[in-house]
């Protein structure tokens, strides 16, 4: 694959469906009781591990492309699978499964590929050993693979010392199989589709505030839910339509709850022209279509409790800093650096690559950008928002930009090439 300069992006595109929602609706279908539905389903690499782990504990589930239906057997109606289960690259399949196997009355192990098993999981090991579960990180250094075995579950509070959903959905969904109510407080709010999703299945949860908290115990029913367009994935499109010249780009039914949509206030701050439209709930969610034409950006500080929000963006932010006039600086986000791949270091060693001035931090990164990028071969390190953002840097940039391995997109959007091709004018 290479990328070379875009003369204009024009047209209507539509992105997979939302990564963290087609996760979660494998998973909670799986523990209802009776027929789950996704249409809009990510049919990515990920997505189809949670699949894969679910079908190894006897849960009949169907696909076609997008459309995915889940035969449910309920709270207490997975089996013990007879081998490992392969979580992939995946963290949220590896953190949320986790959650339900500490429930269940058998054990378990799970392992994934070389990124996966860098990952820390001492963040769920910590509460999920709290409620009484016996966890264990098999090579004991904190990561995958683990072996998780039922125990009696108690519910806990716990106050979790990183803003992830990952973390928040693990102990929510073992505290489905605790007496009593189980809580989680953040520091800063994270994705919240686990407390939508759950509640839409039936169970008894609330947001207050930092704290999410579920009651123990509960029946949950099979739902069919039309999955949103995943706006980390129309993030790609939406810096595209900002920074190439000529440009008018009109994305489709996307995901824009809030505790997503950090990056449509800060391309607003960089001065973007980019506007919501037909905005709309779709299965509890709030979803618009996102309209992008090209902009003259300058450079804000990206810090605080919107980081969260857009953390999985933050790979092509710095990409549209770059592009920026003026200095942008984000901090915040040492989460960047337990990724798929470090990425305060990847976006940095591939910027600095293509010509950008950029200085890492321990928190995130300062680019002072509006100088010409150059192409340059991307070092993707198998991450999938490594490689995808730099293709959209490839669109502004002299000569030709390359990949060392772009397979990794089929992590989360088997199709980025084609699309993007699809609304290029060279
Ligand atoms: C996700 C939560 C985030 C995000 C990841 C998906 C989820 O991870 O980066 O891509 O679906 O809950 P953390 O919980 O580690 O922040």
């Amino acid at each position: 694959m290479a990328i070379t300069k875009a003369n204009s992006l024009k047209g209507e595109i539509k992105v997979p469906g939302d990564k963290s929602i087609s996760h979660r609706g494998v998973m909670f279908g799986a523990i209802s009781e009776g027929t789950t539905e996704l249409t809009g389903f990510l049919d990515g690499a990920d997505c189809c591990s949670t699949i894969g782990c679910f079908r190894a504990m006897g849960i009949d589930i169907s696909q076609d492309a997008d459309h995915v239906i889940i035969h449910g057997k309920g709270l207490h109606g997975l089996k013990a699978p007879s081998q490992m289960l392969d979580v992939g690259n995946s963290g949220t399949t590896t953190r949320l499964i986790s959650g339900i196997l500490a429930g269940q009355p058998f054990v378990s192990s799970l392992n994934g590929d070389e990124s996966i098993q860098k990952r820390p999981m001492g963040r769920i090991i910590t509460p999920l050993t709290q409620m009484g579960a016996h966890v264990r990180s098999i090579k004991d250094n904190g990561c995958a693979p683990l072996e998780i075995g039922g125990a009696p579950l108690k519910a806990i509070h716990y106050d979790s010392p990183v803003a992830s959903a990952q973390v928040k959905s693990c102990v929510l969904l073992a505290g489905l199989y605790a007496d009593g109510v189980t809580s989680v407080t953040e520091p800063v709010v994270s994705r919240n589709h686990t407390e939508l999703m759950l509640s839409g299945f039936g169970a008894d949860i609330k947001s207050e505030g930092l704290t999410a908290s579920i009651v123990g115990g509960p029946k949950l029913y099979g739902q069919k839910i039309e999955v949103p367009g995943d706006i980390s994935s129309a993030a790609y499109f939406i810096v595209a339509g900002l920074i190439c010249p000529n440009s008018d780009v009109l994305i489709k039914n996307v995901n824009t709850n809030p505790t997503r949509a950090g990056i449509i206030k800060i391309a607003q701050d960089m001065g973007g022209n980019i506007e919501l439209l037909n905005e709309r709930i779709v299965s509890g969610e709030p979803v618009a279509d996102i309209h992008v034409t090209s902009s003259n950006l300058h450079g804000c500080e990206i810090s605080g409790d919107i980081i969260p929000t857009l953390i999985d963006e933050l790979p092509v932010i710095a990409v549209m800093a770059a592009c920026a006039d003026g200095t942008t600086t984000i901090k915040d986000a040492a989460e960047l650096k337990v990724k798929e791949s470090d990425r305060i270091a990847t976006v940095t060693e591939n910027l600095k690559n293509m010509g950008c001035d950029i200085t890492p931090t321990d928190d995130g990164m300062i680019i002072k950008g509006g100088q010409p990028l150059k192409g340059t071969t991307i070092k993707t390190y198998l991450d999938h928002r490594i490689a995808m953002s730099f293709a959209i840097a490839g669109l502004v940039a002299n000569g030709e930009t390359t990949f060392d391995d772009e397979s990794c997109c089929c992590i989360s959007y088997p199709k980025f090439f084609e699309t993007l091709s699809s609304i290029v004018n060279q």
